[in-house]
């Protein structure tokens, strides 16, 4: 289960003492705006490498405004900037497990980070999940991604029950 809000942890630096680029705006968490999405966009590329507009447009339709409860799109951002995005969803019955909540990506602007904004977007999607009726948050990521496994971890959240398995499909039929 999720550390409530990380109160228990010890106080943040101002986010500008850490990263003299952060702006000094409050750094404001909320549902994301059709006018985020090239933001949006510019800053998976960034990250990934690759851009992926049609990619977005539909995440956008699927949990875009307005979104149901279930799902969750949501951008953190400060004079007008968007410093990063999570988006999450509550699943049903899959894998055989109760409705948990699924976060399926989260990314903070490299100039951003460091300073709590990361933590800031998990912890509003959780305040989601938990308006949703669920209990337990869960995600995914790749075995080398140290950053992301760092986050995740620093949040309380372990390794859980269940194991990915996957094969390659050959093109004969
Ligand atoms: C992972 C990520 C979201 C963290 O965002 P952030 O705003 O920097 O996170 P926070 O400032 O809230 O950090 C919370 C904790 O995470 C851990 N953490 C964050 N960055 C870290 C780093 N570079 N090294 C080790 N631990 C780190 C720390 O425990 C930190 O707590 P602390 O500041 O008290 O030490 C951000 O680094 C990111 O977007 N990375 C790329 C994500 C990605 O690859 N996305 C594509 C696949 S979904």
């Amino acid at each position: 289960m999720l550390k409530p809000a990380r109160s228990a942890a010890p106080p943040r630096r101002a986010a500008s003492a850490r990263r003299p680029a952060l702006p000094d705006s409050p750094v404001t968490v909320r549902p994301v705006r059709r006018a985020d999405l090239d933001h949006v966009i510019a800053l998976d590329a960034r990250v990934t490498g690759i851009e992926k507009r049609a990619y977005w447009q539909s995440v956008y339709r699927r949990y875009g405004v307005p979104a149901p409860a279930q799902r969750q799109f949501l951008v953190a951002e400060a004079d007008g900037r968007v410093l990063g995005f999570i988006i999450g969803e509550v699943r049903d019955w899959e894998f055989g497990a109760v409705p948990c909540g699924w976060v399926f990506g989260i990314d903070v602007n490299p100039e951003a980070r460091q300073a709590g904004i990361g933590t800031r977007l998990l912890e509003a999607l959780c305040a989601g999940f938990r308006r949703a009726g669920v209990t337990k948050v869960r995600t995914m990521l790749a075995r080398d991604n140290n950053l992301v496994l760092s986050f995740f971890r620093s949040q309380g959240m372990m390794t859980g029950p269940f194991i990915p398995l996957e094969m390659d499909l050959d093109d004969t039929e």
